[in-house]
């Protein structure tokens, strides 16, 4: 019998933790946005896909009421947190995602009374815009829900992770993470409509266009909760109550959004009526076999986040720029901004884009950035 992908060693890592053998074990994968960035949290739509890269819990029942935790990505004894103790705010570091998700669930009424031991192990770089803590969330929930036989729908543990994420951690992130790593199907791109909840699977296969999604790593790390990214949330709420509207996924005119006084608010509300204009470009574009087609859409949304989002980051631009200018397609920054990766589309099985961007990192004197081949992969997952 083979092994599934990575269950042995998060298997083993239980075992060195906690001594036996684990319940079970859950695999949630990191994403990458093709497109549809920042309008998640105005209702609008997105387009991740899952990559093969994720987070592991191996995870048993425990019988005392404690959350034990341990990751093989951070050295130590296991955390052991008192499940009646948690509260937001009352942990902190990377155990906060998985005892926040603890602590959604008792308050959608699953006291998981028992507690339970979790194992992690991840195969996914943090920091790099994957969406690395949305995996930790997404693995734990299906391992506690698993564990506790709760039978949750796959659009309720979205939630209740996010929540976790806003409620418990603090960080105010929109819904996209979390469901793409609950809800993409292998080969697909998940189209999400973030005001009703509704999700297409639409196709993604690169290699069948004769192309690959290239990740570029820039290197600059960046943080969510440093407050630049809810600075461009307060901004767009700001522009959808002087325009009236409950949220900027409302409006779809853009002369409308130029009668806004303030030019900060018509910029953002600019680039986020157009951002969910081209998630519906890049989703026709797909459906009618035209990836290809979808570089420009890109560019353009890299323009937009740069120039009137004004989330890029200078290793972002030089990356997107360098892609360009050595053959990729298109090429866009990718996530909330600051730091983080870059998305280039390329023609398969050339090197020439990663070694521009990395000959234009090396002559800038910035330590060189990584490469990871995106691969549209399967969502969240039980893995023995
Ligand atoms: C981060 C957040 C997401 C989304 C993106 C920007 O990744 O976690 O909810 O807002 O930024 O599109």
């Amino acid at each position: 019998m083979s092994y599934p992908a990575g269950a042995g060693q998060a298997e083993r890592w239980f075992g060195d933790c906690f001594g036996g053998l684990p319940g079970g074990v859950w695999l949630a994968p990191g994403r990458a946005n093709l497109i549809g960035e920042h309008t998640d949290y105005n209702q609008g739509w997105v387009l991740p896909f899952a990559l093969d890269l994720g987070v592991r819990v191996a995870a048993s029942r425990r019988d005392d009421g404690v959350l034990a935790i341990a990751s093989r990505q951070s050295p130590g004894p296991p955390a052991e947190l008192p499940l009646a103790s948690l509260a937001p705010g009352a942990v902190t570091g990377w155990a906060a995602y998985p005892a926040g998700v603890a602590w959604a669930l008792r308050e959608a009424g699953h006291p998981l009374a028992g507690g339970a031991s979790l194992a992690v192990d991840a195969d996914l770089p943090q920091g790099a815009g994957l969406s690395s803590s949305a995996a930790l969330e997404c693995a734990t929930a299906l391992a506690l829900a698993g564990l506790y036989g709760l039978g949750l729908p796959r659009p309720e543990l979205a939630t209740l992770t996010w929540r976790a994420e806003n409620d418990f951690v603090g960080v105010p992130s929109g819904i996209m993470d979390q469901s793409a790593s609950l809800l993409c199907q292998a080969g697909h791109a998940l189209l999400l409509d973030c005001r009703s909840g509704e999700t297409t699977a639409v196709p993604l296969d690169p290699a069948a266009a004769g192309l690959a999604l290239l990740i570029i790593d820039t290197g600059a790390r960046h943080a969510l909760g440093d407050g630049r990214y809810a600075q461009r949330r307060a901004e767009c709420d700001r522009a959808a109550a002087a325009l009236g509207v409950s949220s900027l996924r409302e409006v779809t005119s853009l002369a409308v959004v130029a009668g806004l006084a303030d030019p900060v608010l018509r910029r953002r509300a600019r680039h986020v009526i157009t951002e969910n204009g081209r998630v519906a470009e890049t989703v026709a574009l797909l459906t009618g076999g035209d990836l290809a087609g979808v570089g420009a859409v890109l560019r353009a949304s890299h323009v937009s986040l740069r120039d009137d989002f004004e989330v890029s980051w200078p290793e972002a631009d030089v990356a997107v720029d360098a892609a360009t200018a050595a053959g990729a397609l298109g090429a866009r920054m990718m996530g909330g901004g600051f730091g983080g990766s870059a998305l280039a589309l390329v023609p398969a099985g050339q090197r020439a884009v990663s070694a521009a961007v990395t000959a234009e990192f090396a002559r800038r004197g910035w330590p060189p950035p990584g490469f990871i081949q995106a691969v549209p992969s399967a969502g969240a997952r039980r893995l023995r």
